[in-house]
């Protein structure tokens, strides 16, 4: 199985996005057809227009995939931007993307909705995620729920071209990240960017332990046992907790008589502990930024090879070649 998975570089990364989705990725790598992941800064351009906070996003999304344990030797990164041949496999899409079926994509849906002006980029999204997928002959694409309706219409895109023109793509699948592992935010909610909730893979660990001590928690008196299943601290918790460390906690939560400053500092303790050898390897990657655009170059190199053979099918398969 060939794997591909684009991560939109919109600012850093948070725990939700290191356990619901990148070590997921990063479990993926081995796959014997090769696995591709890159860093679809085309897409971030549709929100992000500030060209020094764009390319700076992007590098460090490079560094932290790097440092979370990405390894070179086992997957292609690049970014999205390197590969023009996307975006020309983007164009040949387009000519056959009916409007209805973008018009119904949430992207576009939800910011129109509320009254936003939509650019003809976020429009078509959906399309430029269709080549990023088909490009490559993916068979599978981890993603999140909310994904899911973007691999359909690259699977609708896919089914109609080949049909019109004859074999041409590969038919790709959507893997569901496990959504078990949705991740708590400071408040308890789903951790979020847009819900200003989140704790940060390389927060540094000074501000980290302060973020997490100032957390809201229930006023229940101590006293009192609580379920852990519900609480959001324990939740955290166990993320980083093996399973004995994770049992004894459980037991103090339902024995009571337990103040949540306690929780606060094993978790702080378990997450700078979890991250203390990916902080370190990013320490060495930031000091050689030279390795990085090299390990990009390289990734772009073996991207290209595979996505100029796809779309000169495509480009034969509908008499433009
Ligand atoms: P955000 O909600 O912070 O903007 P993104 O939408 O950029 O995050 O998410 C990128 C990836 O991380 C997606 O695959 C998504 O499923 C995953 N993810 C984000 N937040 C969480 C969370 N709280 N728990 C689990 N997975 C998450
Ligand atoms: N749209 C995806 C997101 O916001 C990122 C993405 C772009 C992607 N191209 C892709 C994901 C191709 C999987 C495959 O998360």
């Amino acid at each position: 199985m060939r794997v591909l998975s684009g991560i939109q570089p919109t600012g850093r990364f948070h725990w939700g996005n290191y356990f619901g989705a990148i070590r997921q990725y990063i479990e993926l790598q081995g796959e014997p057809e090769g696995a591709y992941y890159f860093l679809a800064n085309l897409h971030a351009l549709t929100t992000v227009r500030n060209r020094d906070v764009l390319a700076q996003n992007t590098f460090d999304a490079a560094v932290d995939l790097l440092a979370l344990g990405l390894d070179p030797n086992r997957a292609t990164l690049f970014q999205q931007s390197d590969v023009p041949e996307v975006s020309e496999l983007c164009w040949l899409l387009m000519t056959g993307a009916p409007m209805g079926l973008l018009e119904r994509c949430h992207a576009y849906k939800d910011k129109t909705a509320k009254g936003l002006p939509a650019s003809a980029g976020l429009f078509a999204y959906p399309v430029l995620m269709a080549a990023d997928i088909l490009a490559f002959d993916s068979d599978w694409v981890p993603v999140g729920e909310d994904q899911v309706q973007h691999i359909e219409v690259c699977r609708d895109l896919a089914a109609s071209f080949n049909h019109h023109f004859g074999e041409t793509f590969v038919m790709p699948k959507a893997k569901l990240l496990d959504s078990s592992a949705r991740v708590p935010g400071t408040d308890g909610e789903k951790m979020s960017k847009s819900y200003g909730n989140t704790l940060d893979v390389f927060e540094e660990p000074k501000t980290l332990r302060k973020q997490i001590m100032r957390m809201v928690t229930d006023s229940r008196p101590m006293e009192q046992p609580k379920p852990p299943e519900t609480d959001h601290l324990f939740l955290l918790f166990s993320l980083f907790a093996d399973d004995r460390r994770r049992e004894e906690m459980a037991a103090m939560y339902r024995r009571g008589g337990f103040g949540y400053g306690e929780v606060k500092k094993a978790l702080a303790d378990a997450a700078v502990e979890y991250f203390a050898e990916a902080r370190d390897r990013r320490h060495e990657l930031e000091s050689r930024p030279e390795r990085v655009r090299e390990i990009l170059g390289d990734g772009a190199a073996t991207a290209r090879k595979k996505a100029a053979e796809v779309l000169l099918r495509a480009q034969r398969a509908c008499g433009v070649k």
